[in-house]
């Protein structure tokens, strides 16, 4: 097969276009040609359905510190979260906010005219002891702002986007990251990018799930990337489970409807939060409502007997619900024909998060072997990366702001790493292998009779997933969803696809998507076998109790062929010890 090969060559290359890859690129601009490479247009990366605000400490409502900031993080995260990386997060949140404020993000006001904010689950003030007004907001539409400011301003500094292009692999030799191989998604062909560093930017992986609020190009493409490279997966078992997912959609019904005062009831019309967190009601963490939700549904207490529960707002009023949830209010009357001022909305658990990713360096510096060794010149920032600041379970706005922190700093890592490389390498030869097989071999599978078609596969996977790797988890389901991983992995090798065109070919990306997604699965039910505890979002019925003893460690996982090999690495504590977390 005869594929067109086009050369580039960029100082700095970014895959993913979200808030962290864009950040990273407007740090970089300016000072060396920069280029983003991205499956998407950059205006559609999944940041942009970021809703209910950006944490900071910036005190604009009542009195905050970072250091409350950093206590709540800790504590959220189940005390696994590496206290290093949770302090930069939590300290350059300030500055950070400032800066986004000045470039010119159209965040909602105080009276005052300063930045707005509101409450969130999880974040309290004065060590855990009283509400906070932590999230900084545009209305619930806060990551479409950020995303669309960082798209303008990269513009506005020479950023050379290639849209739709998919990364089919990185180039790798000695040990130093010399740039990535893509395919053109419009016109076909296979494009060789030669870079001095390269930062993956790409983003979160739930779709391996039924019901997600991830956005369809969450397939972990950059993990892949990086198992197929041989190197480790950090922490992989932990994914949150937002507590209100549109009922069977599982888009988000932001948490922001409980931070201004939503209530959470079940068939009988109880808040039934009070059997579960007394105090913090609706604003306890993520992970603690989902399972309450969970338990009511399982308990039979779902609306009629089904698998949701309600979220009600009609008692904050049409003005409230139109000024500060819009978005909310359209989306349920446009997916469930509700009027949300006048009816509750029906919900659910929605996979949501992946906290566990590729393990980094403080500075987003790539840790081949997830603990010391840095992979020179491979970087990777945002919710594809494990720095880690959210352990095992992440606090709601955490995440656009890691995105923010971790992509600026990770690009200014990068231009000081790029500073320090006169000249491009030279590229080891066979750049070209690994990509130029996967697509070769997948485009002469077209119309074949016999083979095993994709969207089998991936049916199975997310039911599958939803079922054993869910709120909550056992031995048997997770057992059973690492064999199944296994089968589906073998029957991949056999998957057929119809559409041989080399242009435009959704049916060949989604078939590579599936790839992807069947490995980090199988990572995530076979991390989530092996750990035998409950901590943040990873809640096993049949270990109950967190295990600090034994488990006060992360995860790393490789994949050689179909082998999994597991090892641990210490949290990093600076100033928390562990202690007992309730909510
Ligand atoms: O509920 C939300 O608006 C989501 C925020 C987050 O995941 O941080």
């Amino acid at each position: 097969m005869n594929l067109e090969v086009t050369y580039h060559k960029h100082d700095a290359l970014i895959i993913g276009s979200g808030i962290a890859g864009l950040y990273a690129a407007l740090k970089t601009s300016g000072e060396v040609d920069t280029a983003v490479l991205s499956k998407v247009y950059p205006t559609r990366s999944h940041s942009g359905a970021a809703q209910g605000g950006c944490a900071a400490s910036l005190g604009n409502r009542m009195e905050d510190r970072w250091e409350w900031h950093l206590y709540d993080t800790v504590r959220g995260s189940d005390f696994l979260g590496d206290q290093d990386a949770q302090e930069l997060l939590v300290r350059e949140a300030v500055p950070v906010m400032y800066e986004m404020e000045h470039l010119g993000v159209p965040f909602s006001r105080t009276p005052e005219g300063r930045i707005d904010q509101r409450a969130f689950g999880g974040h309290f003030g004065n060590f855990g002891k009283t509400p906070m007004l932590r999230a900084c907001f545009a209305a619930d539409r806060t990551g479409h702002a950020q995303l669309h400011l960082l798209y303008e301003q990269c513009l506005k500094h020479q950023v050379r986007f290639y849209n739709e292009f998919y990364a089919l692999s990185l180039i790798v030799k000695d040990g130093i990251c010399l740039g990535a191989v893509a395919w053109d998604m419009n016109r076909g062909g296979l494009h060789v990018f030669q870079a001095k560093a390269v930062m993956l930017a790409t983003g979160g992986y739930a779709r391996c799930w039924k019901i997600t609020s991830n956005a369809h190009a969450n397939t972990g493409d950059g993990l892949a990337l990086i198992m197929r490279q041989g190197l480790a997966l950090e922490d992989m078992e932990f994914v949150q489970f937002h507590p209100t997912g549109v009922w069977k959609h599982g888009m988000l019904v932001s948490e922001a409807a409980r931070g201004e005062g939503g209530h959470l009831t079940n068939d009988k019309g109880e808040r039934f939060m009070e059997n579960y967190a007394k105090e913090k009601m609706e604003l306890a963490p993520r992970d603690v409502v989902s399972r309450a939700e969970q338990t009511e549904i399982d308990e039979g207490r779902g609306i009629a007997g089904q698998d949701c529960v309600h979220i009600d707002l009609t008692h904050l009023g049409r003005e409230k619900i139109l000024e500060r949830l819009p978005q909310i209010h359209e989306m349920a009357q446009k997916f469930l024909g509700i009027n949300c001022i006048e009816k509750p909305i029906p919900i659910q658990p929605t996979a949501h998060y992946s906290m566990g990713g590729i393990p980094t360096t403080l500075d987003t510096e790539v840790l081949a072997d997830g603990k010391e060794e840095v992979l020179a010149g491979l970087y990777a920032s945002g919710e594809c990366a494990c720095v880690s600041v959210h352990g095992a379970n992440r606090l709601g706005t955490n995440s656009t702001l890691e995105c923010a922190v971790f992509g600026r700093h990770g690009g200014l890592r990068m231009l000081d790493y790029i500073r320090t490389c006169p000249s491009f390498e030279e590229l080891p030869g066979n750049e070209l292998d690994m990509a130029r097989e996967e697509v070769e071999h997948l485009l002469s599978t077209a119309g074949t009779k016999g083979g095993v078609r994709p969207v089998e596969l991936r049916e199975r996977l997310q039911e599958t997933m939803q079922k054993n790797v869910a709120v909550f988890r056992n031995q048997e389901g997770l057992a059973d969803q690492v064999k199944i991983c296994g089968e589906l992995r073998e029957q991949y090798r056999r998957v057929a696809i119809d559409d041989g065109a080399r242009v435009a070919n959704t049916d060949l990306i989604e078939t590579i998507e599936l790839g992807h997604m069947l490995d980090y699965s199988y990572m995530i039910a076979r991390c989530a076998l092996e750990r035998t505890e409950c901590r943040g979002a990873h809640w096993r019925t049949d270990h109950p109790g967190r295990n600090d003893k034994e488990w006060h460690k992360h995860t790393l996982a490789y994949l050689k062929g179909d082998e999994i090999r597991l090892d641990y690495k210490p949290v990093t504590i600076t100033r928390h010890q562990p202690e007992e977390r309730k909510y």
